[in-house]
């Protein structure tokens, strides 16, 4: 099955790279007349899996000859969009009217509509219907095909349309931009197969397929020659990595193979499910001098009798335990969490427990979401909805709970000498570089800009809640080049 898949996106791979020098000739020629190179704009919503195909996209557009402009008043404007919550559609649905006045002024405009939300039906009709000006709509599992899609457009006055239900192709070695010179987001697995009941993920990203260990390795090589010194390994449930390639690798093997790549100072993941994270990813963990001192450990709900109904596979017991295993091998570990508020049938007990939890792990932050019913998902239908003015008021008080715990846990590592990767000149006060720690944490110091994408040492004089003022520290052989 691998090999033959293997020629498959081998053959798509070459084809698309075809349409991408069709166009970019086309293109080129635009410009020697005209003198002017035409423009895109990419927005994007949601998660990191959407982040990271937003940099293929502009990966592609960039090759045919397009030019990145911050504003939206560009020829080519696309909106990369997500569905996990209600709130996320209205954003699209609000901004679309402004495209929609933009393109009266430049009628030559392309605005195009893809990721999770146009893999849902009841979407794309509202769109069909409401928004005639649109020009082309994809899904998640086509991105590489967005040349070819460009090249219909421009042969055809109509709308087009190209929506897969499903796939098991993984297209390889198409163009694809970086957002930042020194870290990276890295693709590990795609889809999702847990069927949380209140999540829409695995309906609009599809069956979870892992990529070939041996892609994911060469392209972190590729990134480490290229200067990256941090990469984020991505996917809706890392910790199941690799059960479903030919030959089997755990996750936990994975990062023992990413560790050996020289040049990567730093490894992140993201998400872990509790329910599949091995003793074997904690003793990686704790032996590895590159993997991030950080957790994010979704829990959704402290209540085990809810944790059930939402189909999560593992107990507030459990999760405890868990916690417990993970404080002990690697003490000093940031965790962090999301928790639903409002899952239907949620009682005044169930939202005790979750308050419960809260105190119990002393979570570093939490990102907490009122629960938003997903037109398909199991919970949809399920009874006992509750009501809005409840979830409010849950609402407050479990934040109030979250920042209690998260201000105890900062400040933890005042006074204490950290390692850094420069990310960026501070926005606020340009006379700083902020700059994140392994736990994720970030901190604010002087220092010159020739630094940013390079790990150093601070000090960490200040505490200010949820970062800190730090003070730079030289090696003694240091120098800026
Ligand atoms: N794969 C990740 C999470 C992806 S979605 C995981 O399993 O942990 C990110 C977060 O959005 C989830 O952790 C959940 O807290 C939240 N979420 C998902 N569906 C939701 C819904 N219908 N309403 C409210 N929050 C939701
Ligand atoms: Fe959604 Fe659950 Fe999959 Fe996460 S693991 S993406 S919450 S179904
Ligand atoms: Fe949203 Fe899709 Fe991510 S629904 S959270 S962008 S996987």
């Amino acid at each position: 099955m691998e090999n033959k898949n293997t020629s498959i996106n081998e053959l798509e791979a070459s084809k698309q790279l075809g349409f991408i020098e069709e166009l970019k000739e086309l293109f080129d020629k635009e410009f020697e007349k005209s003198g002017k190179r035409k423009t895109f704009h990419v927005e994007t919503f949601g998660c990191q899996m959407n982040t990271r195909d937003s940099e293929k996209i502009a990966g592609i557009l960039k090759q045919i000859g397009y030019e990145e402009i911050a504003s939206e008043e560009a020829d080519f404007v696309l909106y990369n969009t997500c569905t996990v919550r209600e709130n996320a559609n209205n954003r699209v649905y609000g901004r679309l009217g402004y495209l929609g006045k933009l393109k009266q002024k430049n009628p030559g405009m392309m605005i195009v509509l893809c990721g999770c939300m146009m893999q849902e039906g009841t979407a794309v009709e509202k769109i069909k219907s409401s928004y005639r000006f649109v020009d082309i709509i994809f899904g998640t599992h086509n991105i590489y095909k967005l040349a070819e899609l460009i090249r219909i457009r421009l042969d055809s006055r109509r709308m087009v349309i190209d929506l897969l239900k499903e796939t098991d192709m993984i297209v390889e070695s198409l163009p694809s931009e970086r957002k930042f010179k020194f870290k990276a987001g890295v693709n590990i697995m795609y889809g999702c197969n847990n069927f949380c009941s209140y999540c829409i993920v695995p309906y609009v990203r599809g069956r979870e397929r892992s990529r070939n260990p041996q892609d994911i390795l060469d392209e972190i090589k590729m990134l480490a020659e290229d200067g990256v010194a941090e990469i984020m390994l991505l996917g809706q449930n890392v910790n199941s990595f690799g059960k479903n390639l030919e030959t089997p690798m755990s996750f936990a093997e994975l990062l023992t193979e990413i560790e050996k790549i020289d040049g990567i100072d730093r490894i992140r993941f993201m998400t872990s499910h509790p329910k599949d994270l091995s003793d074997s990813l904690i003793e990686v963990m704790k032996d590895s001098k590159k993997i991030c001192k950080h957790l994010h450990l979704p829990i959704q709900s402290g209540s085990s009798r809810l944790l059930e109904v939402m189909n999560r596979h593992y107990t507030k017991e459990g999760y405890l335990d868990l916690v417990k295993r993970i404080r002990t091998a690697i003490p000093d570990i940031s965790l962090t969490t999301d928790i639903i508020l409002g899952f239907p049938g949620e009682t005044e007990e169930d939202f005790l427990e979750t308050i419960d939890i809260v105190k119990k792990v002393g979570f570093d932050s939490a990102f907490t979401f009122a629960y938003s019913k997903r037109t398909g998902t199991p919970a949809a239908t399920m009874e006992n909805q509750v009501e809005e003015a409840v979830i409010k008021e849950r609402f407050e008080r479990l934040l109030e709970e979250v920042h209690k715990e998260s201000a105890k846990a900062a400040g933890k590592d005042e006074h204490t000498i950290q390692k850094v990767l420069v990310e960026e000149v501070n926005s606020q006060d340009t006379s700083l570089l902020t700059g994140r720690m392994s736990n994720n944490v970030l901190v604010h110091f002087k220092g010159d800009k020739n630094l940013i994408g390079k790990i150093v040492e601070v000090y960490l004089k200040e505490s200010k809640g949820f970062y800190y003022m730090g003070e730079l520290k030289y090696p003694a052989d240091f120098q800026i080049i």
